[in-house]
């Protein structure tokens, strides 16, 4: 597995690749490997010949009092990881991404407004510039984006498409704990007590997707699930809604293509997850 901390080691091998007939995917990361991430490997293992890992904390993505200071930052058992799957080819550890002068942002409206924007005005704004940067930095065929992040999915998606970039994105499904819990980096953050309510947001959000299947109305359905979020233990629902998958735009009845997505606090760690119907 070969490692590169600079934008013109990553594409010199990247050249090399493409010379030998081989294609490109890329994973972007900020590190803290777990699980989830190495289940995003094995579905660019399954489109391409090649795969690059990026692994950078992103500070723009993250707000004043937010967690980029101690977002956890584990990059030799990181490399462990990659190196143990045998399926990741490069490691990408760009040192600066942003200079001083930096003064232009990727700014996606549409399918980036509500949801995470609510509580997180900052965030896509921060995710669409640092993708944007290392879709530059890493020109691959592929990159693969996780079902979990579902709302960053699609607008990643949609500056891809708007900005006429030429990279497929390739989604892969949530990978969960046996007990039902989303696999993600902030779960580290839960104290024994808070992990073991945590799971009560997949299996909320499982139960509301029947509930709505069978003929409810969705809008009281989210308001149910709200409630019993915080009977089960959660600090604060910030939201629940039922959308529709491609636009994100609210459903008022059950439909195919729909997703159910919820952000609640459990103490100080935000969790978020999806249900798609
Ligand atoms: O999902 C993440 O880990 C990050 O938002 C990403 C896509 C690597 C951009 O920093």
């Amino acid at each position: 597995m070969h490692h590169f901390n600079t934008k013109s080691d990553i594409q010199q091998q990247i050249a090399k690749w493409r010379s030998q007939g081989l294609s490109i995917g890329f994973v972007p990361t900020m590190g803290n490997l777990h699980a989830g991430h190495l289940s995003l490997l094995d579905t660019a293992a399954r489109h391409t010949d090649r795969i690059i890992t990026s692994i950078y904390v992103n500070p723009s993505q993250f707000a004043a009092g937010e967690d980029f200071d101690n977002y956890p930052r584990t990059l030799a058992e990181d490399m462990d990881r990659l190196t143990e799957t045998g399926k990741c080819h490069a490691v990408y550890t760009p040192q600066h991404m942003y200079s001083d002068h930096h003064s232009t942002m990727v700014s996606p409206t549409g399918v980036a407004e509500g949801l995470e924007t609510a509580s997180r005005p900052h965030f896509f704004t921060g995710v669409a510039t640092i993708v944007l940067k290392l879709f530059n930095h890493v020109p691959a065929d592929k990159a693969i984006f996780g079902e979990k992040d579902y709302q960053q999915l699609l607008v990643v998606r949609q500056m891809v498409h708007d900005l006429d970039m030429n990279i497929d994105i390739i989604s892969s499904p949530t990978l969960r704990d046996t007990d039902g819990l989303a696999l993600s980096s902030r779960n580290n953050y839960l104290s024994p007590e808070e992990r073991q309510i945590a799971p009560a947001l997949h299996h909320n959000l499982r139960d509301a997707a029947r509930e709505i299947e069978s003929g409810k109305s969705p809008d009281n359905i989210c308001i149910a699930v709200e409630r019993q979020l915080l009977e089960a233990g959660f600090s604060s629902v910030d939201y629940v809604q039922y959308r529709h998958c491609g636009s994100l735009k609210p459903a008022d009845k059950f439909e195919q293509n729909t997703i159910l997505l919820a952000s609640a606090r459990l103490g100080s760690t935000r969790l978020i997850d999806n249900f798609l119907l």
